[in-house]
């Protein structure tokens, strides 16, 4: 997809009210966002179909929400302090600031993409007699490529894991990367730098202390899974699943919702007896990725990632990758943490939070394995991949924002057709019983073509016309937004219609 593209996504998320740059009248704040009027009816959507999946389905995941805020050893315990950096590296010609690995991985992209030139290329030139891995193994070009990008994954992960910048800053060098916005190679050293936002907690200056905006929800669930489990009488192995804003100091903070400075993380710690991590591991995988695929749209936009560098707390991880706009990219993790954090939290807080199985009278650590999605990245896989132009019969075009019907802002628009003789008040008398039981708008401006296509802009799946007909003989026209089809209905059956179409267990099946 072009940029061209995705500028199209990020305007048509201002002008219908979904995403708004925040303090624009400032000029902005870099890489944070705030949600309009429509926005946070799908956001609010997306948080309610996770919530659901997580703890109504499952009985033994509970959720919960914990303080932004948290006591500062927290971070001591988890190992963000000390290992929840970034590298970056600055041109010094732009003045602009990198990631180091992202300048790496891009490069690599470039490279695949060549590859996929060349593979196409020949793919169209044999046709039928093409071979694919005769061609990766024979090919001069295409095993160069192969070579290339094989070598640059291994010293890359091998930089990162040894945390070696020089090795980093030397496969920069080594491959003449260059910045992007200047063009040149004058490259700074590359530093390490720690993502976490810092405050003061207390009133005095004297006696206040230093506090950490959290960086995940995820500690909030191990400071309370001592709480949760004795409480609920909770029996390994279960989880707890918290929604809640987040904050990293990113680095380099483009690419509109997908990385921001304050987001929203939907995460689930499941707690299992140790040596079983895998096994939930696995579980975990499938069940999240039935999740995405729940929502209906193409499973070619997902692929599964597994790491090869691991985090400083699993044994095994993966990402569950989207095809945004500006290609593959994160949109969930599922790690096995091992007992990482509650060994550290017990040691750091000198408190006992050893779980007894009754099962086979033991006591041990639990191991975890979590599921942690981007809301906001949630938010732009569905937009992103809703959005179309359509060119129709007629030789115009409509614009259509076709989200999954079950996340849509609202779920029907009732339109009069017209609004004199008495059409609008027939509308809103039919609007007053279900509005509470649905998310409804109501429209009586403009003609009802120009209605029509701005309710398919907002992403609303059904419009209910009032006509003189419905007047008449209590029918009601229902137009789908994806087929733009018209068909009646009785009035008497509306309720009925939108309650089976939104049924979310329809859906969560
Ligand atoms: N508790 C584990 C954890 O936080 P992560 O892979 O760092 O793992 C999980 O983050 C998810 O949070 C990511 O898959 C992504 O969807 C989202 N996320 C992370 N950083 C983000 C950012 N700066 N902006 C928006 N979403 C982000």
């Amino acid at each position: 997809m072009s940029d061209v593209k995705f500028k199209k996504i990020i305007s048509h998320a201002k002008e219908y009210g979904f995403v708004f740059q925040s303090s624009e009248i400032y000029d902005g704040l870099s890489a944070v966002y705030d949600y309009g009027q429509n926005g946070v009816l799908l956001k609010n959507n997306i948080k309610e179909y996770w919530w659901k999946s997580m703890t109504q389905l499952n009985e033994n995941i509970v959720g919960i929400d914990s303080a932004i805020f948290s006591h500062p050893t927290t971070w001591k315990a988890s190992g963000h302090l000390e290992a929840f950096n970034d590298p970056l590296i600055d041109n010094k010609d732009s003045q602009k600031r990198y990631r180091a690995d992202n300048l790496i991985e891009d490069y690599i992209q470039k490279v695949q993409k060549k590859l996929d030139k060349e593979l196409e290329k020949n793919k169209k030139r044999f046709g039928e007699c093409f071979n694919q891995e005769t061609f990766m193994f024979t090919n001069e070009k295409a095993k160069k490529y192969n070579k290339e990008i094989d070598d640059l994954v291994s010293s890359l992960n091998k930089a990162l894991k040894d945390e070696n910048l020089d090795l980093l800053k030397e496969i920069i060098v080594s491959r003449n990367i260059s910045c992007p916005v200047s063009g040149t190679k004058n490259w700074t050293d590359i530093k390490q730098f720690n993502l976490m936002f810092s405050t003061k907690f207390g009133a005095s200056s004297e006696t206040a202390s230093n506090l950490y905006l959290r960086p995940e929800t995820a500690q909030g669930i191990f400071l309370n899974y001592m709480n949760v489990q004795k409480s609920g009488r909770m029996k390994i192995p279960f989880g707890i699943a918290q929604i809640g804003k987040a904050f990293r100091n990113e680095i380099i903070a483009r690419q509109f919702i997908f990385r921001m400075r304050e987001f929203e993380q939907m995460e689930m710690q499941f707690f299992v007896k140790p040596g079983t991590q895998m096994e939930w591991y696995d579980h975990w995988k499938k069940n999240r990725m039935n999740w995405h695929l729940s929502l209906g749209l193409d499973e070619k936009n997902y692929r599964f990632h597994d790491h090869d560098k691991l985090a400083h707390y699993a044994d095994a991880a993966c990402d569950i990758e989207f095809n945004f706009p500006f290609g593959f990219k994160e949109l969930e993790g599922i790690h096995s943490r091992t007992d990482f954090d509650l060994i550290n939290h017990e040691k750091f807080s000198s408190k006992h939070i050893k779980y007894y199985d009754p099962k086979d009278d033991s006591k041990y650590t639990p191991y975890v394995v979590e599921t942690s999605i981007g809301l906001d990245r949630m938010f732009l896989a569905i937009f992103s991949n809703s959005l179309s132009t359509e060119l129709l019969d007629d030789g115009s075009e409509r614009v259509v924002l076709k989200i999954p019907k079950i996340l849509a802002p609202y779920q029907c628009a009732v339109l009069p057709l017209v609004k004199k003789d008495g059409l609008a008040e027939y509308a809103e008398e039919l609007i007053k019983p279900l509005k509470l039981k649905f998310r409804i708008l109501y429209d009586e401006k403009d003609a009802i073509g120009r209605r029509y296509r701005r309710q398919d802009a907002l992403g609303t799946p059904f419009c209910l016309t009032v006509d003189y007909q419905t007047i008449d003989d209590k029918t009601i026209t229902i137009r789908d937004r994806d087929s733009m089809k018209q068909t009646r209905i009785k009035v008497d059956e509306l309720e009925k219609f939108l309650y089976k179409s939104f049924d979310i267990s329809n859906w969560l099946k």
